[in-house]
């Protein structure tokens, strides 16, 4: 099989690192790729956004099957101009991707179909009095939410009135968030641990991925901003077989049925990002595809044949794929610290030369997967704000000792201005942290 992943990132890197070790893969095609991709897949200089050319691409190479990595083209419709080219794609259409790109849609779809989630309501610009007045009618600290892709950083929990109404105020005028903020999605907040839960389907059957934990605040003891993730590890203890169980009865089948009933049938990767409360789990966001660095952690415990599945969900024929393909039961572990450029997710100077990376991933179990790197001549340089993805796994032993191989891993790494969090993994050990969430 001849496979294009769509992607430049450490969960790109992770899609390649992990079709490589399928059986049927012949040619790898990665579009645009990175320096770390580039030794496992073929690079090939197409954006991951220009549709038109990816789909010349994938006739003229003739690959089986395209993987898309991130929301961007699907949101785009991506798979729909596949589709129109008789192409396979893993990734779902424009209308199912709305799941991720419109959060007032999926807030409505769980409505619809009874699956747990935030009280919420949505408020548009055209009428600030009522959204003013809606505002008023939730307790603090109250969450407030861009609508549309903002990648990550339309979400902002106020604790105070004043800072509520100021917030909404410049999401609906839409001078923060551009079009992402013509409409806010006002949520309660919720308490408890966060979990996200990732399914392989064909819009009907589905193969559940471990459960993994992100962290996502940029300092140690979830503080600072929001990133896109500054590491993750897998399986999530705080999601118990009775947890995951509830998630699948109430959250993956009513959602797959609902967006199939409502003509979206949904093929992809179903990210489900919850909050563990104590009335059980809520859904926080849906995403349309893998998690980044979830995938870091999530693929190397997946014990099946990759591109056999999701080539099966691109075909709709993951029925005849049988064997469950992560369980509770497996004792093996997963960890990703990610090494960021100072200042990240704000400003951050690209071009550090990077070092130590062949040391690091002389260690047993170790890969270092690229997010934001570049060849600079023969030298590796940092050219992003999450620059690796170092990920360790342990057949047994356990988390903390996943951790350790991590963390060995990362101190043999260096560049200028690196930065990480040094307690990735930190709830599932039980060490206490200074931790507020609700602070931003
Ligand atoms: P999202 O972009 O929807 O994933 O939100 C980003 C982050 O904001 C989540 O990972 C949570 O930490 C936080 N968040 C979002 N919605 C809520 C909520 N209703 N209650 C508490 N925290 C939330
Ligand atoms: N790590 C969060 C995300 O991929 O959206």
């Amino acid at each position: 099989m001849d496979i294009l992943v769509i992607g430049s990132g450490g969960r790109e890197h992770a899609l390649v690192w992990a079709l490589r070790r399928s059986p049927g893969v012949r040619r790898l095609l990665c579009a645009p790729g990175n320096p770390g991709i580039a030794k496992l897949a073929e690079i090939v200089p197409v954006h991951a956004d220009d549709i038109p050319a990816l789909v010349q691409l994938a006739l003229r190479e003739r690959v089986d099957l395209t993987v898309v990595g991130p929301e961007q083209p699907l949101a785009q419709g991506i798979a729909d101009e596949f589709a129109r080219h008789d192409l396979a794609l893993f990734g779902p259409t424009r209308d199912a991707a709305a799941l991720e790109w419109s959060k007032a849609f999926a807030k409505e779809f769980m409505t619809r179909h009874g699956i747990p989630t935030a009280r919420y309501a949505i408020a548009g610009g055209e009428d600030l009095p009522q959204a003013h007045a809606l505002l008023d009618t939730f307790q603090l600290p109250v969450v407030l939410k861009a609508d549309g892709l903002a990648a990550g950083k339309g979400v902002i929990i106020c604790s105070s009135a004043d800072e509520a109404h100021a917030v909404l105020e410049e999401m609906l005028s839409g001078r923060s968030f551009g079009k992402a903020g013509s409409h806010a999605v006002i949520e309660e907040c919720l308490v408890g641990e966060e979990a996200s839960v990732f399914a392989i389907t064909d819009g009907d059957a589905y193969v559940l991925l471990a459960p993994a934990q992100d962290h996502k605040r940029v300092f140690e003891g979830d503080r600072g901003k929001n990133t896109g993730g500054m590491g993750a590890y897998a399986p999530a203890p705080a999601v118990t077989p009775h947890i995951m169980q509830t998630v699948v009865e109430r959250v993956l089948r009513p959602t797959l049925a609902g967006m199939a009933s409502e003509g979206r049938p949904y093929c992809g990767c179903l990210y489900i990002g919850l909050m563990l409360t104590s009335q059980g789990p809520r859904v926080i966001e849906y995403n349309c595809r893998f998690g980044d660095p979830e995938t870091q952690v999530v693929l190397p415990l997946f014990r099946g044949d990759l591109a056999r599945t999701l080539q099966a969900a691109a075909t709709g024929t993951l029925r005849e794929i049988t064997a469950s393909h992560w369980r509770f039961e497996d004792s093996a572990t997963a960890a990703c610290v990610v090494l960021a450029a100072g200042g990240y997710p704000g400003e951050y100077k690209t071009g550090n030369p990077i070092l130590g990376l062949d040391e690091a991933e002389g260690l047993e179990g170790v890969v270092a997967f690229h997010a934001g790197t570049r060849l600079q001549g023969a030298d590796l340089v940092t050219a992003g704000g999450r620059v690796l993805g170092v990920s360790a796994m342990c057949a047994s032993g356990g988390l903390a000792r996943t951790l350790q191989r991590c963390y060995d891993a990362v101190q043999k790494i260096r560049f200028e201005n690196m930065h990480y969090r040094r307690d990735i993994g930190y709830r599932a050990l039980g060490v206490s942290s200074s931790s507020n969430r609700n602070e931003q």
